[in-house]
């Protein structure tokens, strides 16, 4: 697998450990720190060679991309052969967004490099993860106050450790080759609701602002986005037509049980933001 090191992927990680199975790990951290037993091989998802290494005698995959996304699937699809292992990709729901943007162009892309490579595949296209929230952690504990550079659209985010039990499944069951599963978490909720169930959470107040689109797009650049990319994803998440807010029952068909609410996350993350 790729990703161990990661939100998603480490709870995968953790989850097929706790069936027993065995786990080769592909990171580009060679110091990186994983759980007793969990093979390390070291390289990006994009090292051609590295992959080639690291696929001998592995059942089934889980791919996670992050960065140059295009390149990394180029470079790993290029390792799969004849014989390949089930691949469960986490792609992304932005794939199915009515309007142009990078973030959902280089899912796509990924997509298509990987149903082009192999019939083994399975696609997990999440919405927006529960932990995003994370990203408020600095403003809320410096100055009390969540900027959301994203807008204030409603969502229905879902817990990563959800996606991850999804994941496990596609992985180590029959009958999820060749599918895409669309997954939201149970709740339409706004950024602005999601600080509103955080402040209760932390039992403290926390103010909510939207950041201008001028002043999010400037940083997302200086956090080393290009400025045209910015401009486009931060039109997109701000777009009324993405339809960001609709809990679709996939994820609780596929976990047997509902997903995870966000306040049940933000309980449990309720000290990042005290
Ligand atoms: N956040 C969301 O709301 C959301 C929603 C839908 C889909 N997604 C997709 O989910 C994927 C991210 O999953 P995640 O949150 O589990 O990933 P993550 O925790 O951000 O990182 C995954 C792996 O990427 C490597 N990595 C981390 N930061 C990096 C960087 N700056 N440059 C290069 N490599 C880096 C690390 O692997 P090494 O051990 O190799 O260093 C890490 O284990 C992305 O493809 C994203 O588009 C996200």
């Amino acid at each position: 697998m790729t990703g161990a090191t990661g939100r998603v992927g480490g709870r995968v990680l953790a989850r097929l450990l706790e069936r027993g199975e065995r786990v080769r790990a592909l990171s580009r951290n060679p110091a990186a720190e994983l759980p007793d037993g969990v093979e390390l091989a070291v390289g990006s998802p994009g090292d051609t060679a590295a992959v080639t290494a690291a696929l001998d005698g592995v059942d089934a995959v889980f791919l996670v991309l992050v960065g140059d996304v295009e390149t990394e699937v180029r470079g790993f699809t290029a390792a799969l052969t004849a014989a390949a292992p089930r691949l469960v990709l986490l792609s992304s729901s932005s794939v199915v967004h009515p309007v142009p943007h990078r973030i959902a162009e280089e899912h796509r892309a990924a997509e298509t490099e990987v149903a082009a490579a192999t019939a083994r595949w399975t696609f997990l296209r999440p919405g927006p993860f529960h932990s995003n929230a994370l990203w408020w952690t600095g403003s809320v504990r410096g100055t009390g106050t969540v900027r959301c550079l994203v807008g204030n659209r409603p969502g229905a985010p879902i817990d990563p450790d959800d996606v991850a039990a999804i994941a496990v499944r596609a992985l180590t069951e029959d009958g999820h080759d060749g599918l895409a599963y669309e997954l939201t978490g149970p709740q339409t909720l706004t950024s602005g609701d999601q600080v509103r169930i955080l402040a209760r959470a932390a039992g403290r107040p926390i103010r909510f602002e939207v950041a201008a689109a001028e002043q999010a797009v400037a940083a997302f650049t200086a956090a080393g986005s290009d400025p045209v990319v910015a401009e486009g994803n931060v039109a997109a998440l701000r777009s009324r037509e993405v339809p960001w807010g609709r809990p679709n029952g996939t994820a609780e068909r596929l976990l047997g049980r509902p997903p995870r609410p966000f306040h049940a996350w933000a309980a449990e993350h309720a000290a990042a933001f005290g």
